[in-house]
């Protein structure tokens, strides 16, 4: 993780959306073309695009009024058990309108760009219905539809029970496996299945019903787990064979081992654990160390983490986590490509990979977590094709 085989005074080209060549400028200026559009960094560094393999990027309205609660004791658990929390955003999404969604999903995509991410994995769960949950999942559709960005949809129908169905799980687990995730699989709305997994929401035992029932369906699996309580959520992950188990603020000795040897990729997110103003950050060192192929994510959502900055998440990954710049950018690239099934197809600037690079306004990519607080990116490009472009003053 900590080699990212920088090339000094490099130089890419890019042919058909695709990284035909990389090397030294000298090396690239050979087969350039006379007709070719030349794009000079600077001397920037130029990176490939970060790939976000957690968000939840569609819904409605903030919670601006919690985070101020919280900051003055309330918990987030306290929250969400009196209807706030999680359960608040779903009441506004379910009344905002498909078009609504759309727009205001549109209006913070540009934040992913300005920190330089090009990839997103994109959650539903705010809906919470059979129809809010098709109706977020065709809002990720749409966001996609441009190219500006690239989107993975991921149907999380299981990420806490709605008003109408409290202390009934069953019946809701029920509604989400015979009748949301049919539907989803039918309409090709999401590639792979999430559930909030933790014994006060989603219990294993449920957690395992819904997600077997996706992978029937073809659908792959990703979790949350261990966020609030040790081992539960990792040990089904590692049961179901999940691509990533994702938090695990909690996971001891025995969820590390059964991950590492079920082969399934950490997501860390330390941005969530700093905006709910907690100390538990998850033990990348320890996770490294046991050689699994760490990810690091915004988790993107108006309650726990309402940031969608990558350098902001590698900022804490320094001081947090102790990762370096560049175990830090190999988890938010490569390692993230991987466990979205993209590896073969962005996360690197390599020969045949789609030429989805931005160019940040750093001479050195370990200024990325050092100068924190700032979104570095100049220009940013999907395909070989400049999506956004960020003016310098
Ligand atoms: O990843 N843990 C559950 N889901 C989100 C939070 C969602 C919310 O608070 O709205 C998370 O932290
Ligand atoms: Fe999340």
């Amino acid at each position: 993780m900590r080699d990212l085989g920088v090339i000094p005074a490099g130089a890419m080209l890019v042919r058909d959306g695709r990284v035909e060549l990389t090397g030294t400028r000298a090396e690239i200026e050979r087969w350039v073309s006379a007709d070719a559009e030349i794009v000079d960094a600077g001397g920037r560094i130029v990176l490939p695009g970060f790939v976000d393999a957690h968000t939840h990027p569609v819904f409605a309205g903030t919670r601006a009024d919690e985070f101020e609660e919280r900051m003055q004791g309330a918990t987030y658990a306290e929250i969400a058990a009196r209807g706030g929390g999680i359960r608040s955003t779903v009441r506004r999404t379910r009344e905002a309108s498909e078009a609504e969604l759309l727009e205001t999903a549109r209006r913070r995509r540009v934040w992913f760009a300005r920190g330089g991410t090009t990839t997103i994995e994109a959650k539903s769960g705010y809906g919470l219905s059979v129809e809010a949950e098709l109706k977020i999942l065709r809002v990720v559709r749409d966001l996609a539809a441009d190219g500006k960005l690239r989107y993975v949809a991921t149907f999380l129908g299981a990420h806490e029970l709605p008003d109408e169905y409290r202390s009934r799980m069953d019946a809701y687990i029920a509604l989400v496996v015979e009748e949301m995730l049919p539907r989803v699989a039918a309409e090709r709305l999401a590639e792979y299945c999430d559930v909030f997994c933790e014994p006060s929401v989603f219990p294993p035992q449920k957690a395992r019903v819904v997600l077997q029932a996706a992978q029937r369906l073809g659908l792959k699996v990703r979790m949350h787990a261990d966020q609030f309580s040790a081992d539960s959520g990792s040990l089904l992950a590692a049961e179901l064979g999940a691509a990533t188990a994702d938090h695990l603020e909690r996971t001891g000795p025995a969820g590390m081992e059964a991950l590492r040897k079920a082969n399934v990729q950490p997501v860390l997110l330390p941005a969530s654990v700093y905006a709910l103003g907690s100390n538990t950050y998850p033990a990348a060192r320890r996770m490294i160390d046991l050689g699994l192929a760490v990810v690091l994510a915004t988790d993107f959502n108006p309650g726990s983490s309402p940031t969608a900055s990558m350098p902001m998440v590698l900022s804490l990954a320094a001081t947090q986590l102790k990762m370096t710049a560049a175990e830090s950018i190999t988890a938010s690239t490569i390692n993230a490509a991987y466990s979205l099934g993209r590896g073969g197809e962005c996360g690197s600037l390599e020969r045949g990979k789609w030429a989805d690079f931005v160019v940040h306004d750093c001479d050195d990519y370990r200024e990325l977590p050092y100068f924190f607080g700032r979104d570095p990116a100049r220009a940013v490009y999907t395909s070989g094709t400049c999506a956004y472009k960020f003016s310098e003053y």
